[in-house]
């Protein structure tokens, strides 16, 4: 079986739910602590042994191109100035056995196109697509959440989605599935639908962004009409899959940041600001201070 070494970045979204913030800047480099959302979503792939990651890019996401890029001037000064320490940062964002491949989305037509985009990169070889919106925070000690869900495909075989229960009233924001029991943690899924209005929800177990894949899936996607919100969804070419192939949903363990919204991103700077060996004693002493003089 082969292995999964390429990922999938979704990044052409115009991030309209955090304008002003996301006027001239991608959203994925809104930062958390003192790293982008982008970031962390590669080193998590990194950390799960995936070498390539694939950018699939739109209008003014330039920046994510450069983060990922050698900063020669910067370096320069950097190092001119003694400062070691920064400049190793800034020249180890990606180790050396790791490549980017940069691909333009020429509209943004939705998940499920962007994935498609990504098809002469891909070839027939499974794959991973990590939304870098969700940010996923992995229970100490235990691997992240792409690492578990690669570790399992290495052993099943099969395209997987990790979900979560999300409240009822919220079906209308995920890809929701219903599923047979499978294992421990992984369900058989039995269908799944793109943002069903409650009423219509045939549960409350929904996706979050990351996914494992087989190539399989391009021929579906390929031949898909605009679905939910008149865009190409992902969800609809995993709903064909399932008539071939069997998908699993995967119950992660760790804790999911929804970044893609207000609430969502505040949150997860002040968890992950706590755990920060730098900030995170002065923020709790901070957090303290203020909700005791509210
Ligand atoms: C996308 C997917 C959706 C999934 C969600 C997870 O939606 O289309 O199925 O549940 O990511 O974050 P988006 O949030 O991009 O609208």
């Amino acid at each position: 079986m082969k292995k999964v070494t390429k990922a999938v970045f979704p990044v052409a979204g115009l991030g309209t739910r955090f304008l002003p913030a996301t006027k001239a800047q991608p959203k994925e480099m809104l930062t958390v602590v003192d790293k982008p959302l982008v970031q962390y979503a590669v080193e998590e792939a990194i950390e799960a042994g995936i070498t390539e990651m694939i950018f699939i890019t739109g209008k003014n996401k330039r920046a994510i191109e450069d983060h990922f890029d050698k900063a020669y001037e910067l370096e320069t000064e950097l190092s001119a100035a003694g400062k070691i320490d920064l400049l190793e940062q800034v020249q180890n964002i990606l180790p050396k056995h790791i490549s980017c491949v940069y691909i333009r989305q020429p509209s943004p037509l939705g998940l499920g196109h962007a994935v498609l985009c990504a098809r002469p990169v891909i070839g027939d070889e499974p794959f991973a697509v990590v939304l870098a919106d969700d940010l996923m925070d992995p229970k100490p000690g235990t691997p992240n959440v792409l690492a578990q869900m690669v570790d399992i495909y290495n052993r099943e075989g099969t395209s997987m989605v990790a979900v979560k229960n999300v409240p009822h009233a919220s079906t209308n924001k995920y890809g929701i599935v219903s599923v047979d029991p499978y294992k421990p943690k992984l369900e058989r899924i039995t269908q799944i639908i793109e943002k069903p209005a409650p009423h219509l929800a045939p549960s409350n177990l929904a996706v979050v962004g990351r996914y494992v894949l087989n190539s399989s899936i391009f021929a579906y996607l390929e031949g898909l009409g605009k679905g939910a919100g008149g865009e190409i969804q992902l969800t609809d070419g995993i709903s064909s899959l399932l008539t071939t192939e069997r998908v699993m949903a995967y119950r992660y363990s760790g804790r999911r940041y929804d970044c893609g919204s207000k609430i969502g991103y505040l949150k997860a700077s002040i968890a992950l600001g706590l755990k920060h060996p730098e900030v995170g004693q002065e923020l709790s002493e901070y957090l303290d201070e203020i909700s005791s003089s509210n």
